[in-house]
């Protein structure tokens, strides 16, 4: 058995987790679980931290939540414990989050690729939603967030029959950003993790905020808080210095933390 369930290390101003149950094909379980969200929310902590990427390993990001775990709770137990709520401390987060997908993403694994702000993917990643085939449906977000992400005809499809797509139809899809050779994707979320850490950390926060508020409202209540957010961004030195430096042909140095 792995004696850490994830690694952990700071990249220049990234913050790499990396799911570490490969004997389970990094099944998520509850140990999992409270390390992946303190490790994010510590992340979040440090001023210094800019963006973060979740990853697994060549064989499975995580095939699911583990079954063997919920395998004999009873109706009470779940529901008292209100099981998976806890995964909102991930995305309650408000750094932007990559998430470097190769092998199996299913079910939960799925679901925690989904919680992450973008998702970069080989040809050769496996995902899924095949909780049907276990007498269950999902249960951290995969209903509603493959949905959104791929519309209700797809998500009907992989929902009810449990089939998994790979990397090219989930990019044509709308699931995954980008498409990269299996052995570029940790490479290129890295890259675009750390594209995004030269930004202001302010304004990579709000924008996020304002992406996901796009799936929460309406569109007139939506663009409302778009261009409030916008109009706030006016009060940091951050906004001072990107346009300063565009208008002097310089690359700009942004500090607001
Ligand atoms: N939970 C617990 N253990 C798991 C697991 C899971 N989700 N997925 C794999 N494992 C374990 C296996 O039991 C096996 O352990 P042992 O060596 O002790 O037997 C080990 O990981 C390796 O797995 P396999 O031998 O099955 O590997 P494989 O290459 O033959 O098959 C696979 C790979 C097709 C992904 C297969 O492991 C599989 O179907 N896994 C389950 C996928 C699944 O149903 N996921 C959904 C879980 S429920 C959920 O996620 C609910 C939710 O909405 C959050």
């Amino acid at each position: 058995m792995s004696e850490h369930v994830i690694l952990t290390e700071i990249v220049d101003r990234v913050g790499v987790i990396r799911l570490n149950r490969p004997e389970a094909l990094n099944a998520l379980n509850l140990a999992i679980l409270n390390t992946v969200v303190e490790a994010a929310e510590a992340f979040q902590s440090d001023p210094n931290i800019m963006a973060l990427v979740i990853t697994g390993n060549d064989k499975a990001f995580a095939a699911g939540a583990d079954i063997k775990e919920m395998a004999d709770k009873s109706y009470i137990e779940m529901h008292q414990s209100d099981w998976f709520s806890q995964w909102t401390r991930f995305t309650d987060i408000r750094l932007p989050i990559v998430a470097a997908v190769n092998g199996f993403a299913l079910g939960g694994g799925c679901e925690l690729a989904m919680m992450a702000d973008l998702i970069i993917a080989g040809p050769n990643t496996k995902f899924g939603q095949p909780e049907i085939n276990l007498g269950v449906i999902p249960g951290m977000g995969g209903s509603q967030r493959l949905t959104r992400a791929v519309g209700k005809s797809k998500a009907m499809d992989m929902v009810l029959t449990g089939r998994m797509m790979d990397g090219e139809e989930a990019e044509r899809a709308g699931l995954v950003a980008r498409l990269v050779e299996d052995d570029k994707v940790f490479d290129t979320a890295m890259e675009v993790a750390q594209t995004i850490a030269s930004k202001s950390r302010p304004v990579v926060m709000a924008a996020k905020e304002a992406v996901d508020t796009a799936f929460e409202t309406s569109l007139t209540q939506g663009l409302l808080f778009e261009r409030r957010a916008f109009h706030a961004l006016f009060a940091l030195e951050d906004q001072k210095e990107g346009m300063d430096a565009f208008s002097n042909k310089r690359r700009a140095q942004f500090q607001d933390r």
